[in-house]
């Protein structure tokens, strides 16, 4: 694929009919081949994206990872974050929520506007990492994220490959569409791949400190993030449609 080509359906679905029968890390080795340093990992360092870690940096050690540091993140987060670039070789790229943006909202809202009501968790979301990732993705045709049908309700219809409009019609590559919890935690056993402390704690999904809690056994794998919120309000922008 041509750097900056606008991929059509028709590039879309035939992608997605050529990935059925491939393995996750033959889809990473694709994207890499065909994108090179324009396309990157997006890593929250939750299990799913450690494994994307450990295949991205087989397919190619000078792969792009970036994280969304929204300043609110876990200290076990910042501890993976040094274990992976000690582990793989591989620099992080790192984008910080604009400076301006996130002194007014704590100046004009205090530091926990988000438990108030969904647009406030909303906006503190575009503030911390829906603006950052704009940025991140102004510098790819294609980016890689960890997300998984089973995941949760708004997530059921994942395609391993999509075209994300709302950051200008790049490619978006989700290599574990089709995985299960199971497949994810088989893989970083048999490799073993680094993993988040907190899910030996009961937290499934790692995001921000305070929006996140361990979850209870038969629980929805993503129950515990914005935990006070009813279910289909549970995305921050990062995978938004249109
Ligand atoms: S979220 O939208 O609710 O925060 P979730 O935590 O399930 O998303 O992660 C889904 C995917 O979004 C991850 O696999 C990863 O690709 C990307 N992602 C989530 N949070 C971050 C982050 N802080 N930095 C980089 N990528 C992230
Ligand atoms: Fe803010 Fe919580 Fe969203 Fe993190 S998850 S950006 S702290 S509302």
């Amino acid at each position: 694929m041509e750097p900056n080509k606008r991929v059509t359906n028709t590039d879309i679905h035939d992608l997605n009919q050529r990935f059925e029968g491939l393995r996750a890390y033959e889809i990473v080795q694709w994207s890499v081949r065909e994108f090179g340093s324009r396309v990157a990992l997006a890593s929250s360092f939750g299990a799913e994206d450690m494994v994307l870690l450990d295949m991205l940096a087989r397919a190619d050690a000078r792969a792009r990872v970036f994280l969304l540091d929204t300043g609110r993140l876990h200290q076990e987060t910042y501890d993976l974050v040094d274990t992976a670039r000690a582990r793989y070789g591989i620099g992080i790229e790192v984008y910080f929520p604009e400076r301006g943006s996130v002194e007014r909202l704590m100046m004009e809202k205090g530091p926990n506007s988000f438990y108030r009501s969904v647009e406030d968790r909303k906006e503190c979301c575009r503030i911390r990492k829906v603006e950052p990732l704009a940025r991140a993705l102004s510098s790819v045709d294609a980016w890689i994220t960890g997300l998984r049908r089973s995941q949760s309700v708004t997530r059921a219809d994942v395609g391993v490959v999509e075209t994300d409009e709302a950051h200008g019609g790049i490619l978006k590559i989700n290599p574990l569409a089709s995985w299960s919890e199971e497949d994810v935690w088989s893989y970083v056993r048999d490799n073993n791949v680094p993993h988040h402390p907190l899910h030996d704690r009961g937290f499934p999904s790692i995001g921000c400190a305070p929006c996140t809690r361990a979850i209870e056994p038969g629980e929805d794998v993503r129950a515990g993030r914005w935990w006070w919120e009813n279910p289909e309000h549970k995305e921050c922008g990062l995978h938004t449609k249109g």
